[in-house]
């Protein structure tokens, strides 16, 4: 179904539209603090298919819902243990969703058929507002087509989903620029199915121990659908440079390759863009998918990415640079150089 998608801003009347667009059942992209969510009203099974047709998103993918109080999320759930609440009054309104047993209120397709949902209170004025003058949880998945790199600009979202949408909620760039990191309450001790914008060190200060491998499916475990090996795929080739970062005064003659560096631009490359110049990983994961997504649109031949540390929320980003990457060889500078010659 074709549509014209709405440009709408952040005003009370601008999100009163939106809002009168999720109770008919429509679709929404809105801002969070992570990334720009693609939302219907997660009472109604019909707006929920919606969502998976303008996606093309597989139904076996199950979508997270927002709730803007703790006590929306208690009805949606079903039996809610105390480390819930717990890790709720910590870190909700923010980048942490938790996954428990869902109540009869939550439509099967918003859950894929799993018998549990993965529910977070989003940290931004214009996803609040919206979910109270709906009046309703809104289900929403990251606003871009399944697979791809998820839209932290609402220009992101129109590139890929633009006429497919009734409305945009035009706020400018997501704070945190990286998923939340999801956490299934369903087994002690917890465990984290996606790393992301609640960084584990933090998470840990209040559950102790955490488990990090994902669920084993033939042992019966809930398998985690959205942690698919390859995903966040820009469609330029991307290759992850294998340790270290490309070292000072190296001459790497690539012409067509773009350069998704960390802390130093190399100029040698045909477009490079810089995370974070001082280093900081929460810059650099708000920087991350805008950057990825402005050089998938350079036209290069292939891009290079370099690793970032692997702690606080430099896990989030390697966890989407391995997948944006997986099945191409793992590059070390020297084979970018002979391959350019
Ligand atoms: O920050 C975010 O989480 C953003 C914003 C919009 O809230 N949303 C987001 O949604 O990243 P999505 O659909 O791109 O990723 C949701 C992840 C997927 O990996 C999905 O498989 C997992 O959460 N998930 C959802 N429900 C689940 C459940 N019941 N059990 C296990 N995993 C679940
Ligand atoms: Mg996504």
């Amino acid at each position: 179904m074709e549509h014209d998608t709405k440009l709408l801003g952040c005003s009370e009347a601008d999100i009163a539209q939106a809002a009168a667009i999720i109770r008919a059942g429509g679709l929404v992209a809105f801002p969070t603090e992570t990334v720009y969510g693609l939302g219907a009203d997660a009472l109604s099974a019909q707006a929920v298919a919606r969502i998976f047709e303008a996606k093309a998103r597989p139904r076996f993918d199950p979508v997270i819902v927002h709730v803007a109080s703790w006590e929306e999320a208690e009805r949606l759930w079903w039996n809610v243990p105390e480390l819930a609440r717990k890790l709720a009054e910590r870190f909700w309104p923010g980048p942490l969703t938790l996954v428990l047993p869902k109540s009869q209120l939550v439509p099967d397709i918003v859950t894929a058929g799993l018998s549990t949902v993965a529910i977070r209170m989003p940290d931004h004025d214009a996803a609040l507002a919206l979910i109270r003058a709906a009046g309703r949880p809104i289900a929403a998945p990251s606003a871009n087509r399944f697979g791809r790199p998820s839209p932290t600009h609402h220009e992101h979202v129109l590139e890929s989903l633009g006429g497919k949408i009734e409305a945009v909620l035009a706020c400018g760039p997501t704070p945190v620029g990286i998923e939340s990191t999801v956490v299934s309450l369903l087994e002690a001790p917890p465990r984290v199915l996606r790393p992301g914008g609640t960084p584990l060190e933090a998470l840990r200060e209040v559950v102790g121990e955490l488990r990090l491998e994902p669920p084993r499916v033939d042992q019966g475990a809930a398998p985690a659908p959205g942690t698919l090996p390859r995903h966040y795929v820009p469609e330029t080739p991307l290759f992850l440079l294998a340790g270290g970062t490309l070292a000072r005064g190296e001459k790497l003659p690539r012409k067509r390759c773009g350069l998704l560096a960390f802390r130093h631009g190399w100029h040698d490359f045909a477009r490079v863009e810089v995370l974070s110049g001082s280093g900081d990983l929460r810059e650099a994961a708000a920087n991350f998918f805008s950057a990825l997504h402005a050089l998938d649109r350079a036209g290069l031949a292939a891009i290079v990415a370099e690793p970032v540390p692997e702690e606080g929320l430099g896990v989030a980003i390697m966890d989407r640079l391995k997948r944006a990457a997986a099945g191409r060889a793992r590059l070390d500078a020297t084979w970018v150089w002979i391959s350019r010659r």
